[in-house]
């Protein structure tokens, strides 16, 4: 599918979550069947010989794509969530929201010293939480391989930020 065809599965929602915001909805890729499958599988594409161990999703989003992406990739998963929600040890990193902020966790044995891992997300904004997940899977020793996602808002700079961290990205659409 074409970055065109993808963006035309996606809803786009003024004012949402506060006014100001245009809100861009993957519910309706997900549900596409066919956008659904297609943008997995060009996630997946250029890693498929690339020997990534795990692949981390950013709760919520993040979960199901990711999901779909380490099963693909035959990789194993690690969930970097919001605060207070993983029961064994973490570490923690607050970050900044394009409408906010907040705190993601991961598990301190979720990754191993040297492992090749994949980051996914459905849409890099101000990049604050995907520069958070990286800076935790770093601590935690993965070497952290490229950072994916559906959508890519330009303009916020997330991108920009993730590549100054020495982190590939790779988006399908983006919207100006
Ligand atoms: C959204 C999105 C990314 C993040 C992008 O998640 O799914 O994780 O914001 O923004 P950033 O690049 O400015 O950090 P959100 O925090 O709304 O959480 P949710 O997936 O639980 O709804
Ligand atoms: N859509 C979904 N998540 C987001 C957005 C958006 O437009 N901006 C920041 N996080």
């Amino acid at each position: 599918m074409t970055p065109n065809e993808f963006a035309a599965t996606i809803r786009s929602i003024p004012d949402y979550p506060k006014p100001g915001i245009l809100f861009r909805d993957i519910t309706t890729l997900l549900g596409d069947p066919r956008a659904f499958r297609r943008a997995v599988d060009e996630l997946v594409q250029p890693f498929a010989g690339a020997k990534i161990a795990k692949v981390a999703g950013i709760e919520a989003r993040g979960f199901i794509l990711g999901g779909a992406v380490a099963h693909q990739l035959s990789a194993g998963f690690v969930p970097i969530r919001k605060k207070g929600k993983l029961p064994h040890q973490t570490v923690r990193m607050a970050y900044a929201l394009e409408y906010g902020q907040d705190e993601i966790e991961m598990h301190v044995d979720a990754v191993t010293r040297g492992e090749q891992v994949l980051l996914v997300d459905d849409l890099v904004a101000t990049g604050g939480t995907a520069v958070g997940a990286v800076q935790l899977l770093r601590e935690c020793g993965a070497q952290v391989v490229a950072a994916c996602f559906v959508v890519d808002l330009p303009d916020l700079g997330g991108v920009a930020k993730l590549e100054a961290l020495g982190v590939p990205v790779r988006s399908l659409v983006s919207f100006p």
